[in-house]
């Protein structure tokens, strides 16, 4: 007998063995004489069919055989006379390993809207679409350690739990064990942080690339790959307020080298989906987005634009003075709004673009200052129904530049000392990126929601689990 074979497996054997399979009734039909039983493991999309003579198994065990179920068969992988599937197992016995009340269990045929699934997302894991969407996620993060790996990167883990605001941007959490019925107060008045448990005000973190930074400037090249939050009140389908973030940051890296890498690093991981989730992608785009394997074939044979951020703005004005309506106004000097991203990306240039080149003043206080006084070496990827899916620059080397901005900000220089020390002793020219990692699976999994990518999702009003 062959036990902890998984459904993915079975499904490739030649029939004539024993066998035992293990996983959740998703449907059961038949007649009088004979039942089928459609099993899914979670290994893939499909499930394996199991064929019962009523006769050769007792009533009250196949009575408990119900949508939901845990179950455990033995039986023979014979040929499949069906449609639909080459193999199938002819069962000698079934156990129920968990029954499964089948008028309250939440996965229902009738309701399987998205909307509906997140508000069952404990549950949700076992639906098709989510399997699909789990395992692509998994294979998505075994490709980037990969990727990273096969290039001489090191992983670098950063703190989670930091006292610096990395994007400069004020969108932290803050972490404390203060009692927050009764805070410490310090001489002005303020909560006295020097009672707190780490002695100073602390945040999660909302991005690790100064610490990144910290390690390219010794290591070369690192990159990080883990959680980031950011208590943005953006109730958006492509905003997070817990996400994943991939941040490569090399030393002897300039704008070029690092828009080149950004490059190939997401054309590369697109190939990687196409050529080992096939089966979960194609179930994706037949069930919900049909032009979803043909768009992620247009990424890898594709060469993205890169463009100043200033030929952008033209490009927009000139379809605003055509008659093109948008929300928000275009002018040099705005931040881009998703809708304006994918004007470009959608209608102007029908492909991938890499924006450099922004006002400095729209952007992070570490990116290298241009010599026009105005714009910094920015560049954001900007991507087919996401919008910006990378933002990343080559990184200001110069002490005295990087000191001024940071104080034309007015940002403390106090907290800052230990980053000023890279441009102190030994500065470089480097560079580096972060990708979102859930904004990257709503580009490959196709899905439209970033509720939808992520097992948990944590959004404004909602900590669910
Ligand atoms: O553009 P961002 O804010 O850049 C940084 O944090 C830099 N420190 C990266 C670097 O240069 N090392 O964020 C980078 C990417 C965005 O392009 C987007 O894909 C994703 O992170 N992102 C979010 N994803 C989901 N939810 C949010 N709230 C996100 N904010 C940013
Ligand atoms: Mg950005």
């Amino acid at each position: 007998m062959e036990r902890k074979i998984r459904v993915s497996d079975l499904l490739k054997m030649k029939a004539g063995v024993k066998v035992e399979v293990k996983g959740w009734v998703r449907t059961k039909r038949g007649n009088k004489e004979i039942a089928f039983i459609a099993v899914n493991d979670g290994s893939c999309v499909a499930s394996i069919q199991i064929v019962v003579d009523k006769t050769a198994i007792p009533e009250d065990v196949l009575a408990k055989v119900t949508t939901g179920a845990c179950i455990r068969v033995e039986g023979e992988l014979v040929e499949s006379v069906g449609s639909g599937q080459a193999v199938e197992v002819r069962a000698s016995a079934i156990e129920v390993l968990g029954t499964c009340d089948p008028v309250r269990y939440p996965l229902q045929k009738k309701d399987t809207s998205m909307e509906y699934l997140r508000t069952v997302a404990h549950m949700r894991p076992r639906t098709n679409t989510f399997g699909a969407v789990l395992r692509l996620r998994s294979q998505m993060a075994y490709a980037i350690h990969e990727y990273f790996h096969s290039r001489g990167f090191v992983y670098l883990n950063t703190p989670l739990i930091t006292a610096s605001d990395a994007e400069g941007a004020g969108q932290m959490f803050q972490v404390t064990t203060l009692d927050l019925g009764n805070v410490p107060r310090d001489k002005k008045g303020g909560p006295d942080y020097s009672k707190d448990f780490f002695g100073r005000q602390t945040s999660l973190t909302v991005s690790g690339q100064l610490e990144g930074e910290l390690g390219a400037t010794a290591l070369g090249a690192i990159y990080t790959f883990g959680p980031t939050f950011r208590a943005e009140n953006s109730n958006t389908p492509r905003h997070l307020a817990e996400f994943w973030m991939i941040e490569p940051e090399m030393a002897f890296y300039d704008i070029t080298d690092n828009m080149d890498l950004a490059e190939d690093f997401i054309k590369s991981l697109v190939r990687y989906a196409l050529e080992h989730c096939m089966e979960d992608i194609q179930f994706l785009n037949d069930r919900y987005d049909d032009g979803l394997v043909e768009r992620l074939r247009g990424v890898v044979d594709t060469e993205f634009v890169r463009l100043p951020y200033g030929e952008g703005i033209k490009i927009l004005e000139e379809a605003v003075a055509a008659g093109r309506k948008f929300e928000y106004p275009v002018a040099w000097g705005v931040d881009l709004q998703s809708e304006h991203e994918r004007f470009l990306v959608e209608e102007h240039f029908r492909k991938p673009v890499i924006l450099t080149d922004y006002p400095k003043d729209i952007k992070a206080f570490y990116m290298k200052q241009n010599d026009d006084g105005k714009t910094v070496r920015a560049m954001d990827v900007l991507f087919p129904k996401i919008g910006e899916i990378i933002g990343g620059s080559e990184r200001e080397a110069d002490l005295d530049k990087l000191e001024k901005r940071i104080d034309e900000l007015h940002m403390s220089r106090r907290g800052l000392e230990w980053y000023l020390d890279t441009r102190r002793f030994g500065s470089c020219p480097h560079s580096g990126f972060g990708l979102g990692f859930e904004r990257l699976l709503l580009f490959v999994t196709g899905m439209a929601n970033i509720r939808d990518v992520i097992p948990f999702p944590r959004t404004p009003k909602n900590a669910e689990f």
